[in-house]
């Protein structure tokens, strides 16, 4: 591990030779080590659990006890979460009980010699911020930020102040999963793109004080949406039902392997949503009909201006796995598209000549197109085949995907809050397609089973 001079000095300085940090915790892991030496005012370390936050806001918070007017405050929600074996209070214990700083029962506070205080607080009630009316502090951490309402965040930030000639540094410090009451604002003032604060995403796997593998295993027995938070750090998941299904019934529907063999399948179909006026991701999905029902075998969104190579390698590997038949694609209000279209067809007839292009031109919302695919998925007759070996990527497809599901709204404002639902909408375009096909055109579902390719 190496850092940064300035880096190294402050970890020196302020963990190594620190007398309160215990020897076994002199190592801070890498992501620690940014987080510990960052001096801006206001930075949030977060995302997968195991990865050492909270024992990273504890040594944070011992940083500057050697100053006599050093003032620290540590927050949990409730005095439950303070006091729980293993919270971060009761560390504090294993950490100092043997040091010469003194532990008040009744005002949770540890007094170092200098004078500097380390107080552990808690805002179980929206009104509790107001026990700190008065205080003015130069370290405040909170563990399990997403727990607290931005209120008493905002709050608590109003009393971090100091006298002008006072040498500690202001640090605003949290620790925290994504998930939980407050977890849309702490995405909104960390983590999103209007972000300007600084955000350091934990990592399990780095650390070494961990049985890795085997915490691993114990995340993946979580529930879905609590494994891709806690495992991945995964701050993109909507955890509200959608008005056309709940999550719950949406996620009954992911499966970990397709099922049949390419002879067993039935007819393969791939459909496109191309990045257009508005949205900038080119969406794709591959579909397969089999006789138990329609599965999502494969998606791909694509960003880059170039996507011709890779719309074709994806065409490629669906051909080579199921037997393409056809590809669809959707085109937009305008007459961009139709030209756009037209420039797709020549592309991928001059390299797949056997495969049927089509186009659709939606007539109906985003939301009332959804309908049918939800029809599906309460007849039992849709899947999402979410693969374990690509696991990281894929599940963020799925995960993409289901949030969709979740957000489609019939009121365009609401829409307009989320990014536009591209693989959603590719799908609803493949569905419908296949519904078209096994419903209206028999005679072309025949010509499609019979239908022989080398
Ligand atoms: N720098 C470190 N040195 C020794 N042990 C550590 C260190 N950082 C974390 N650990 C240990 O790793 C485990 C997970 O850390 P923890 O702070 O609880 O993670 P998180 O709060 O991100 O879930 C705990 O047992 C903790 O004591
Ligand atoms: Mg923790």
């Amino acid at each position: 591990m190496s850092f940064p001079q300035n880096m190294m000095n402050i970890l020196k300085e302020r963990i190594i030779k620190n007398k309160y940090i215990p020897t076994d915790h002199k190592k801070p892991l890498p992501t620690q080590a940014r987080f510990l030496c960052n001096m801006k005012e206001e930075v949030l370390f977060g995302g997968q659990a195991g990865g050492g936050k909270s024992d990273a806001l504890l040594m944070a918070a011992l940083m500057f006890v050697d100053y006599p007017d050093y003032q620290a405050l540590l927050f949990r929600r409730t005095f439950r979460d303070l006091d729980l074996p293993g919270a971060i209070m009761n560390r504090s214990h294993e950490w100092l009980n043997n040091t010469d700083a003194q532990w008040s029962e009744k005002k949770k506070r540890w007094t170092f010699p200098s004078g500097a205080t380390l107080t552990f607080g808690h805002l179980q009630f929206e009104k509790d911020k107001y026990s700190y009316q008065g205080a003015e502090l130069h370290f405040i951490g909170f563990d399990e930020l997403t727990q607290f309402t931005e209120s008493q965040y905002t709050y608590l930030h109003s009393r971090l102040r100091k006298g002008a000639d006072n040498p500690i540094p202001l640090r605003m410090r949290a620790g925290s999963n994504p998930g939980g009451i407050g977890h849309g604002w702490v995405k909104e003032r960390f983590i999103s793109e209007n972000s300007n604060l600084d955000y350091i995403p934990s990592n399990y796997t780095e650390n070494k004080y961990l049985n890795i593998e085997e915490y691993g295993r114990q995340l993946d027995k979580l529930p879905r949406a609590e494994r891709l938070q806690l495992k991945y750090g995964n701050w993109d998941l909507l955890l509200e039902d959608g008005l056309l299904i709940t999550r719950s019934e949406a996620e009954a529907h992911i499966v970990t392997d397709y099922p049949y063999t390419k002879e067993e399948t039935l007819l393969n179909l791939v459909s496109v949503d191309l990045a257009g006026e508005g949205k900038d991701k080119t969406a794709l999905i591959s579909l397969n009909k089999t006789s138990n029902g329609l599965y999502l075998a494969d998606t791909q969104q694509l960003q880059d201006s170039k996507i011709e190579a890779r719309v074709l390698a994806f065409i490629q590997k669906q051909i080579d796995l199921y037997n393409t038949y056809g590809v669809v694609f959707e085109l937009e209000p305008g007459s961009n598209s139709e030209y756009s279209y037209r420039y797709w067809k020549n592309l991928i007839q001059s390299q797949f000549p056997n495969l049927l292009i089509y186009k659709m031109r939606p007539t109906k919302s985003k939301f009332e197109r959804t309908r049918l695919t939800v029809k599906y998925m309460n007849l039992n007759q849709l899947f999402f085949v979410e693969r374990k070996e690509r696991q990281a990527d894929k599940e963020l497809d799925v995960t993409t995907l289901i949030n969709q599901l979740m957000y489609v709204n019939p009121d365009p404002e609401v829409m307009k809050q989320h990014p536009s639902p591209d693989l959603l909408d590719a799908l609803n375009q493949g569905v419908y397609y296949m519904d078209q096909w096994t419903t209206s055109k028999r005679k072309n579902v025949r010509r499609i089973n019979y239908r022989k390719k080398k």
